[in-house]
C-alpha cells in the first residue's frame, strides 16, 4: 500500500533549542523525511536558533552531521540532503534577553504561517513568548509547540499555562505527547470508531477489566538528573499512559475534529476515582550482574524515587462502572513491550465442558514494536476425544497487512506536520494537562507524606512481585511482558 502524501503550504518553521538533542535526534530528522517524502515545499524554511553564536553555514553542518547519525544511510542520497540543509537558516538567540530577536523578525516572511516550536526548557516558555509576542514576531495565525515535561504538578502546569496564554491564544498552543503521534495510537481510535464490530461490547457489559502495559528495556542513565525528580509516574503516566487510557475509554465524539474529541477524553480523567494505597505498587529496579541498579544509574544512593508504577483505576461513570483498568510501566523491564490487553467477560453459561486453563476472549493491541491486534477466541481442538475447547489467536501484524512503509514514520514527523496544517486534535488541551496533574498529584502527595519507599525489581524482569499481586488478588493475571 502506498501512503498518499499532500503537500503543506509554504511556511517558517522557528525551532528554539535548535541544537539540542532533541532537534537533532527527533525533530530534524522528522522534518528531512517528510521533505524527503514530497510533503515540504521547496519555499518552506527552517530556522533554527539557540544560544550558540553559530553562523547559517555552521548550523546547516551541525544538522548534517545529526542526519548521518539518526537517519538510515540508503533514506539520505546526497542530493536530498543538500536540497533539505539548503532550507535551513540559523539565527542566534538570547531567550531571556534582547541579542537576535529583531534579526529573527526580519527574517520571518509576512505572507507565510510562522511555527515557533520550544525545544527549550520550561522555564523559557514564558520569556520566549513574550519575546515573540511584545516584539511583533508572533502573528494572529502563528503556532507555538511546547515539550514536556509540561509542569511536574497543577500548580506549575496552571503557571506554564497561564504564561503561554497571556500572548497566545489555545488555538495557537500545540502541546506535545509524542504517544499521540504514533501511528497505533491513532488506531486505537480508528480501531473503536471506524468499525461496527467492537463499540457494542465496549463496556463494563462485555468487558471484563483492561490491561494497559508499557515496559521499557532501557534504564535511566544518561538522563538521570530530569528523571530522579520526576519517577515513572510523572515521566509516563500523567501523560502517555493517561492519554492511552482516555482514548481507550472515552465516548465516541460527534466528529474527528480537536475540540470534540480533547472534550471526551477530559471526561475520561475527571471520572477517575482517587486510587487507594492499596491499588498502587512503586518499584525501583536493582542492580543484576554486571546492570547497575537505579541508585548507580541516577547517581544518587537513597533515591526513592519509583522507576516503576502499576495501579487499578476506576472510571466512575455508567459505560466503565465495575470494570477496572490496570496500568504499570518501567524501565529496565524484560523487553520493550507497549500494548492494551482488553478482556471480555466469559459468556453468561457455558454448554460444553470447563476448559482448564481458559483465559477468556482478549482483544490484544501491540503498540509497539511489532504493532499489530490479536483476537483470542475460543474454538473447538481438532480432532476426537469430545467436545474440547482450546485458544487461538487471531493475529494481524500491520506490517504484514499494510506494507511496513506505513509504520515507519516516526511520531515526531507526523505531529511537526500537524501543526503545519494547523490540526490540534493530537495535542493536548490546557484543560487536559491540568486535568491529568489534578489526578496525578494527591497521589504524589500521599506516597509522599507517607515516606513510602518503591520495592526493589530485577533488571530484566516482570517488575516487582506485588505488581503481579495487584491481579492476582483479583484473580486476574497481567499478560507476560513481551510475549
Ligand atoms: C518519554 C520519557 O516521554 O518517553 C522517557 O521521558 C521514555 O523516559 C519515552 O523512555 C518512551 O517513549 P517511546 O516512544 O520510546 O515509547
Amino acid at each position: 500500500m502506498v501512503a498518499r502524501v499532500i503537500p503543506v503550504a509554504p511556511f517558517d518553521l522557528v525551532i528554539f533549542g535548535a541544537t539540542g538533542d532533541l532537534a537533532r535526534r527527533k525533530i530534524l530528522p522528522g522534518l528531512f523525511s517528510r521533505f524527503r517524502a514530497g510533503q515540504m515545499p521547496a519555499d518552506a524554511r527552517i530556522i533554527g536558533s539557540a544560544r550558540s553564536n553559530f553562523d547559517k553555514a555552521e548550523f546547516r553542518e551541525l544538522i548534517h552531521h545529526a542526519l548521518k547519525e539518526f537517519v538510515d544511510k540508503e533514506l539520505r542520497p546526497q542530493e536530498k540532503l543538500d536540497a533539505f540543509l539548503d532550507q535551513l537558516d540559523y539565527v542566534h538567540i538570547d531567550a531571556t534577553g534582547d541579542a537576535g530577536w529583531q534579526e529573527l523578525k526580519d527574517t520571518l516572511r509576512d505572507d507565510t504561517t510562522r511555527t515557533f516550536y520550544l525545544s527549550v526548557s520550561p522555564s523559557l516558555f514564558g520569556p520566549i513568548a513574550e519575546r515573540l509576542s511584545t516584539r511583533g514576531i508572533a502573528t494572529e495565525d502563528s503556532r507555538i509547540v511546547v515539550e514536556k515535561p509540561f509542569g511536574h504538578d497543577l500548580a506549575s502546569a496552571k503557571a506554564l499555562n497561564a504564561e503561554l496564554l497571556e500572548y497566545f491564544t489555545e488555538r495557537q498552543i500545540y502541546r506535545i505527547d509524542h504517544y499521540l503521534g504514533k501511528e497505533t495510537v491513532q488506531n486505537l481510535m480508528a480501531l473503536r470508531f471506524a468499525n461496527s464490530l467492537f463499540e457494542p461490547l465496549w463496556n463494563s457489559t462485555h468487558i471484563d477489566h483492561v490491561q494497559i502495559t508499557v515496559a521499557e528495556k532501557l534504564g535511566v542513565a544518561g538522563r538521570g538528573g530530569y528523571y530522579d525528580q520526576s519517577g515513572a509516574m510523572r515521566d509516563m503516566v500523567q501523560n502517555h499512559l493517561m492519554q492511552l487510557m482516555c482514548l481507550i475509554a472515552m465516548e465516541p465524539p460527534s466528529k474527528f475534529a480537536p475540540n470534540a474529541v480533547r472534550d471526551e477524553k477530559v471526561k475520561v480523567i475527571e471520572a477517575l476515582d482517587p486510587v487507594s494505597p492499596q491499588d498502587l505498587v512503586r518499584g525501583q529496579y536493582r542492580a543484576w550482574r554486571d546492570v547497575p541498579g537505579y541508585h548507580a544509574d541516577v547517581e544518587n544512593p537513597d533515591s526513592t524515587t519509583e522507576s516503576f508504577i502499576a495501579m487499578k483505576l476506576a472510571v466512575a461513570n455508567w459505560r466503565w462502572a465495575g470494570t477496572p483498568f490496570y496500568l504499570r510501566t518501567g524501565k529496565r523491564m524484560r523487553a520493550r513491550s507497549s500494548e492494551i490487553t482488553v478482556v471480555f467477560r466469559d459468556p453468561p453459561h457455558m454448554i460444553f465442558p470447563k476448559m482448564e486453563g481458559r483465559k477468556g476472549n482478549a482483544l490484544i493491541i501491540r503498540l509497539q514494536p511489532d504493532e499489530g491486534i490479536t483476537l483470542r477466541t475460543t474454538i473447538k481442538e481438532p480432532g476426537p476425544g469430545g467436545m474440547r475447547l482450546t485458544e487461538v489467536d487471531m493475529d494481524m501484524t500491520f506490517a504484514d497487512a499494510l506494507g511496513s512503509d506505513l509504520n515507519s514514520q516516526d511520531a515526531y514527523e507526523r505531529l511537526v506536520m500537524d501543526v503545519i496544517r494547523g490540526d490540534q486534535t493530537l495535542f493536548m488541551r490546557g484543560d487536559e494537562v491540568e486535568a491529568a496533574w489534578a489526578w496525578a498529584d494527591p497521589l504524589i502527595s500521599a506516597w509522599q507524606e507517607a515516606g513510602h519507599k518503591p520495592v526493589p525489581y530485577d533488571v530484566g524482569s516482570s517488575g516487582p512481585e506485588e505488581a503481579l499481586m495487584l491481579l492476582h488478588k483479583d484473580g486476574r493475571r497481567w499478560r507476560p511482558v513481551g510475549d
